[in-house]
């Protein structure tokens, strides 16, 4: 067991725990960053798959994202343009395919009113909402313990307005089913992307991607701390009192004033606490839990869509890929789409062969784009459900009622032990903007603690 001492320990080498281990550095302060993984980055994860350059986790930068901006530009990175030429594509509740341009899907004019009423509802509710304070509302209480489902079927009858509006909440961005997680817990999510509109416009969602990919973020922060980045050490045991913390992970024990957890709360039960955390952090950590979402990538020898006039941007909430994108890589001359499948649909097609399930996968982007998205020359699902480090994707939220009850703690830090990651952020919540600014705050918070 090799012993070393640091000003402050942090575990996981994702987004989040690297801004925070660069800036603790920058401040003077020594730090040990512990990685469970043999690589860094997390849940975002750039690597060759069969020979094609595949982003296996997050990717996408929106423009108010200004902390990941701000880390990009620091970091000499560039960005690129997601594809959007060309009309995009809905499947209606009646299983018919429409082409169509802008934000509202192609839907009956009363269906359309009712989607545009609702987003500028929501628009107006999240508003109110601060991302940092949600359980702050006044009504927090009686909207985080309404489903949004709920939330939606007390607005509307319309069933067709209602799929749609929980399309952009439920399997697309929290990818837990909408009568999984409260209104309020919807509303942090749009007010922490700047408003509902902005998760309704895919163009300003999912605008541009990364050079090399994003993680090449993780690359070059870790690369900045020359050697006091450990891979393959799972953290496994944290002793702590007042003003100290020993962590301890397979072969590495870190002595250090602060340790900061960087990594998704549901994994905070395998380590061992000693003492054990605070009854409160107890319950807290159980009421959170990670969506689950198959991020699906179809390469083919060209982006035969786009010949189709298609920018290959797709939603139905009645496929099995409720979204599609456009994803060729920078200056591929390949095509590569990818879709994804969300919670229960996730669940259900796990339990088929590997090989029925890439059927019934390909099957739902041909309903879309016809039969030769049957064919591509490389296929994989990104399957987050199955790391052990992470346990689904995109993030974590919390069940009916957690959030006003404890949200406000999330971000408490016990003792000497503190807590960053893109889970508990406001803005950016959920994204890798989110790690990085929960990253720079808690390194922000121990350099006044400390002194440096
Ligand atoms: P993250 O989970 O990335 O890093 C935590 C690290 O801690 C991991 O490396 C883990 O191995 C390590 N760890 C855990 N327990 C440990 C222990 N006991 N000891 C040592 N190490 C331990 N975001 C975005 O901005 N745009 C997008 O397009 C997408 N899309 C997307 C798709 C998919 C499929 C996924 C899975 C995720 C996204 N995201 C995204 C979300 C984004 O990737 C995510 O918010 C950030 O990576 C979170 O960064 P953190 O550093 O907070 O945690």
């Amino acid at each position: 067991m090799t012993e070393i001492t640091r000003d402050v320990a942090i575990v996981g080498a994702g987004p989040a725990g690297l801004t925070a281990a660069n800036a603790l550095k920058a401040a003077g302060l020594t730090v040990a960053v512990l990685e469970a993984r043999d690589r860094v980055g997390g849940r975002t994860w750039t690597d060759d798959i069969d020979g094609a350059t595949l982003e296996i986790g997050g990717q996408w930068v929106s423009p108010d994202q200004e902390a990941l901006l701000e880390t990009l530009d620091e970091l000499g990175l560039e960005t690129f343009e997601r594809y959007r030429e060309g009309d995009s594509l809905y499947i209606s509740r009646t299983g018919e395919l429409t082409r169509f341009t802008g934000d509202i899907f192609p839907v009956a004019p009363e269906t359309e009113a009712e989607l545009v009423r609702l987003i500028d509802k929501l628009d107006a509710l999240a508003a109110e909402v601060d991302p940092d304070r949600p359980w702050e509302h006044p009504r927090a209480a009686e909207l985080d313990t309404i489903s949004f489902q709920a939330w939606l079927e007390a607005e509307t009858d319309d069933q067709e307005a209602r799929d749609n509006i929980a399309l952009f909440i439920g399997p697309a961005m929290l990818t837990k089913p909408a009568h999984a997680f409260s209104t309020l817990q919807a509303l942090l999510m749009a007010s922490s992307a700047g408003s509902f509109t902005n998760l309704v416009d895919a163009d300003f969602i999912l605008d541009k991607r990364i050079v090399g990919g994003m993680q090449e973020v993780s690359h070059r922060l870790a690369a900045r701390l020359e050697g006091d980045v450990f891979l393959g050490e799972p953290v496994r045991r944290i002793q702590h009192a007042e003003d100290s913390v020993v962590v301890t992970s397979d072969g590495i024990t870190v002595r250090a004033k602060r340790v900061i957890l960087a990594h998704a709360p549901v994994l905070y039960s395998r380590i061992s606490f000693e003492p054990p955390l605070p009854r409160r952090q107890h319950q807290l950590h159980q009421h959170l839990s990670m969506g689950f979402v198959i991020k699906v990538h179809a390469v083919y020898d060209r982006p035969f869509w786009r010949e189709a006039g298609l920018s290959g941007t797709v939603f139905s909430p009645y496929q099995l890929c409720h979204e599609a994108y456009d994803n060729t890589n920078h200056l591929d001359e390949r095509g590569t789409l990818v879709g994804f499948v969300s919670d229960q649909h996730a669940d259900n097609v796990f339990e088929l062969s590997d090989e029925e399930r890439k059927e019934r996968i390909l099957d739902s982007l041909a309903a879309y784009f016809g039969p030769e998205a049957k064919s591509p020359v490389v296929y994989y699902e990104s399957d987050w459900g199955t790391e052990e480090w992470t346990r689904g994707a995109y993030a974590a939220s919390f069940d009916l009622g957690g959030l006003h009850r404890y949200g406000a703690d999330l971000r408490t830090p016990v003792g000497p032990i503190h807590f960053a990651c893109s889970d508990m952020a406001g803005a950016g919540y959920q994204h890798v903007d989110g790690a990085i600014r929960m990253g720079r705050h808690v390194a922000q918070n121990l350099i006044t603690e400390l002194g440096a």
